[in-house]
């Protein structure tokens, strides 16, 4: 493999994308988008990191929707500090050799395969239950989209590949499918793997459950000050007064709080709880920590979304470096397959 004009390394690669539908919230920040910054900063690693903006197409059909998250999810990594120059960041539609190896890959993927895949399975029993057609719905996007997900990891060799709970069945058929090829082309694809954080908090939302857009109990990241103040005084508590003992392990302030606390800070926390702090007490320190914490990047995050332009010469640098990797390779592949100049 020759990746002449890349700035890569030997390092094992780490890849992962996020698809952009939404606005991040606190949850995004403290199970995924925090950690994946801080790993990409280690210099032993080959971070790539890009916006699945094909991804959206299968979740949302709104142009201006699929368009206003790009800007959005882009601005929120650049604003919490991660480094283009360090990692490869990049969209996954300024990388079209993704897409012709999501074909190639298709033409190497059981369709048996993708009858089990999770997603494809839920909408499914989604119908039967709604005593609706199995079918209704369901486009080819859907239904393939472990295929794409699989060209994106498999066009850059990627070796581990950290996700969600939800995503490590499709991380496995990435490497099936990358199995069967090099079984009868040759050893083209490194096999990924999926690596899960236990240590990662799943933060809980404004209601106690698991925070998430589909529960809309979410607080966005880069919310003004003022509506992260109002958002935190929503969480939900009990009726205990002031005075009255609280149970730190059963209160979503608390939960958040331990998200964003030093050790030091957790275990006064839970004194004062044991103490029978005031809920709004306990809201006023949560809003201060959390804001002291999102203060400066919601600043650079406001400058970054007034000047697109900027992002956008971000985006185009970290594609030409993306596609330092993909042009070669798509070359190298399509050679194997027998798609290839008449003459040398
Ligand atoms: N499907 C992933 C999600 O919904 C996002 C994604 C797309 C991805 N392509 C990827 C993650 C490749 C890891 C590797 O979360």
């Amino acid at each position: 493999m020759t990746e002449k004009h890349s700035n890569h390394t030997d390092n094992p690669r780490v890849l992962t994308g996020i698809t952009t539908t939404g606005s991040p919230h606190l949850g995004n920040y403290v199970g995924a988008i925090k950690p994946a910054i801080q790993a990409s900063q280690s210099s032993d690693v080959d971070s790539f990191l890009f916006l699945a903006d094909y991804h959206a197409m299968i979740k949302s059909h709104e142009p201006e929707k699929i368009h206003q998250s790009s800007m959005e999810i882009a601005a929120t990594w650049l604003a919490l500090g991660l480094d283009p120059e360090q990692v490869t960041f990049y969209r996954q539609s300024d990388v079209p050799e993704i897409m012709e190896l999501s074909w190639i890959l298709t033409c190497w993927t059981a369709k048996g395969l993708m009858n089990r895949a999770h997603a494809y399975k839920a909408s499914v029993q989604g119908n039967e239950a709604n005593n609706d057609d199995a079918d209704f719905g369901i486009t080819m996007g859907l239904f393939s989209y472990p295929v794409l997900m699989a060209a994106d990891i498999l066009m850059f060799n990627g070796q581990q590949i950290p996700v969600g709970r939800d995503q490590i069945q499709h991380v496995e058929m990435a490497r099936d499918i990358a199995q069967r090829f090099n079984h009868h082309y040759g050893p083209h694809f490194a096999l990924p793997e999926a690596v899960i954080d236990d240590n990662v908090a799943v933060l809980q939302g404004l209601d106690g459950r698991k925070m998430s857009k589909s529960y809309n109990n979410t607080i966005p990241l880069f919310e003004t000050e003022k509506k992260l103040k109002k958002s935190i005084n929503k969480i939900k508590t009990n009726l205990l007064e002031p005075g009255e003992p609280k149970d730190a392990d059963d209160s979503t302030v608390f939960q958040i709080w331990q998200a964003f606390a030093s050790a030091e800070q957790i275990a006064d926390m839970r004194q004062q709880f044991a103490d029978g702090i005031a809920w709004g007490d306990a809201k006023k320190c949560l809003f201060e920590l959390v804001n002291q914490e999102l203060a400066q990047p919601r600043e650079r995050y406001a400058e970054l979304i007034a000047d697109p332009a900027a992002m956008e010469a971000i985006l185009a640098s970290g594609a030409e470096k993306a596609r330092a990797v993909t042009v070669p390779k798509l070359a190298e592949i399509r050679s194997a397959i027998g798609i290839r100049p008449m003459c040398a």
